[in-house]
């Protein structure tokens, strides 16, 4: 006769997941990745089903613009798939450099910087600029990228509410006296409500308390200002910013991510940055993909119009429906619906209905602010834009 056996002990990392797996799943912010085929368009398929794509930062449709493609391809055939090391070792190709003048003469700043993701970005330059006896201010709402480069950098960190600009002159006054230096840190768009930083107020205001700026313009980069240099450029206050963050990888279609300033920043970043110099530099179909996609952008005004009134008329529709897209004024068109199960069923409805929006929840934003979070294209169509607030309309207002 078999004798019962013992339960099997858990292993100590089996024992962590469930802990930490079970508290996820209880909060109802569990998560799990869809598995999408295709190029990033405004057509894919998703879960086998074709679907209209609103959940994507491939905004000016470059991903898959033919003269991208074909840069990136030649670049693999000419220069391999690898850039084959660090910068600052082997991989410093005459493609990043050319990328990085390409970009420095776009964004009318002295030098640039290639990166390999905007994480990568933000958890290398504020660590390099601020410090021990420093102070690094941010918006309450700034991306993680930039609260979890503001907590390696071990300056002090002091948020104010979200685009207070009384709060951050108070904070900015406060500081002032025990501060060695302060960096003013914000996103130029948020990336969960589709507004933009206060920068016409916001950058004067800093100056005046002598604090570095530096502005994450990673979904403004190629989308807003008239030649598409983004927030500040919108804004008019481009001159008082001392540094730019900007992605590779949304409106210019490819990966990766620059920051962008004087030489001496350069300078500094390629001796201090850490995430720069101790990681492998962008292969070069990414380097080629992108410097063919910003000469695109820069060439086809009429991208960044569409997707800007592609944006304006989904909020316009969706408002004609009694649906808030507040604070909104970009081509990031949040629908907060509040609960997380809500949330989620009316964005698998909406996949069934050939709809793909992304349900965002806690700790993406905050707990019960859960939102489908609305991305159109440049190249989506009018009626696709009409289809979509229509479809979106009838989803909320079906009883839960
Ligand atoms: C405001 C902001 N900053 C930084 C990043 C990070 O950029 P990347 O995806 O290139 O790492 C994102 C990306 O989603 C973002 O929305």
């Amino acid at each position: 006769m078999a004798l019962p056996q013992p339960a099997p002990e858990r292993s100590p990392l089996e024992e962590l997941v469930e802990e930490t797996l079970g508290a996820i799943r209880a909060r109802g912010t569990h998560r799990r990745m869809r598995v999408l085929e295709g190029a990033q368009a405004p057509r894919m398929r998703v879960g086998g089903r074709e679907v209209l794509l609103f959940a994507g930062s491939n905004y000016l449709d470059l991903a898959h613009h033919p003269e991208v493609v074909e840069a990136s391809a030649r670049a693999a055939r000419e220069w391999g798939c690898a850039a084959g090391g660090s910068r600052l070792i082997s991989g410093n190709l005459a493609l990043h450099e050319a990328l990085e003048h390409e970009l420095a003469e776009f964004l009318g700043t002295e030098a640039a910087l290639a990166f390999t993701t905007g994480y990568a970005a933000n958890v290398g330059v504020i660590p390099a600029l601020v410090g021990e006896g420093d102070v690094v201010v941010s918006d309450a709402l700034s991306h993680a990228s930039v609260v979890d480069g503001c907590r390696l950098s071990k300056a002090g960190l002091r948020v104010f509410p979200h685009a207070d600009l009384d709060a951050l002159e108070d904070t900015l006054r406060e500081i002032s006296a025990i501060a060695r230096r302060v960096l003013v840190v914000v996103d130029g768009v948020y990336s969960m409500d589709g507004d933009t930083a206060p920068l016409a107020e916001l950058v004067p205001l800093a100056k005046r308390w002598d604090a570095i700026v530096l502005i994450d313009d990673a979904h403004g980069t190629g989308t807003l200002g008239a030649t598409g240099r983004g927030t500040a450029e919108l804004a008019g206050v481009e001159a008082g910013v001392d540094i730019w963050m900007g992605t590779l990888g949304k409106s210019l279609g490819s990966f990766g991510a620059f920051v962008a300033g004087s030489e001496r920043l350069r300078e500094l970043l390629v001796n201090v940055a850490r995430s720069f110099i101790f990681s492998c530099a962008l292969a070069p179909p990414q380097v080629a993909a992108a410097r063919t996609a910003l000469r695109v952008m820069r060439a086809e005004p009429w991208r960044r119009e569409r997707l800007q009134a592609n944006a304006a008329r989904l909020r316009s529709r969706l408002a004609g429906y009694g649906i808030s897209t507040a604070p909104s004024t970009t081509q990031i068109v949040p629908v907060v619906i509040g609960e997380n199960a809500r949330t989620m069923a009316i964005c698998e409805r909406l996949l069934a209905r050939g709809f793909y929006a992304q349900g965002i929840r806690h700790p993406s934003v905050a707990a019960e602010t859960a939102r489908l979070r609305l991305t159109p294209m440049a190249t989506h169509r009018t009626e696709e834009i009409d289809a979509l607030a229509d479809a979106l309309a009838a989803e909320v207002a079906a009883p839960a």
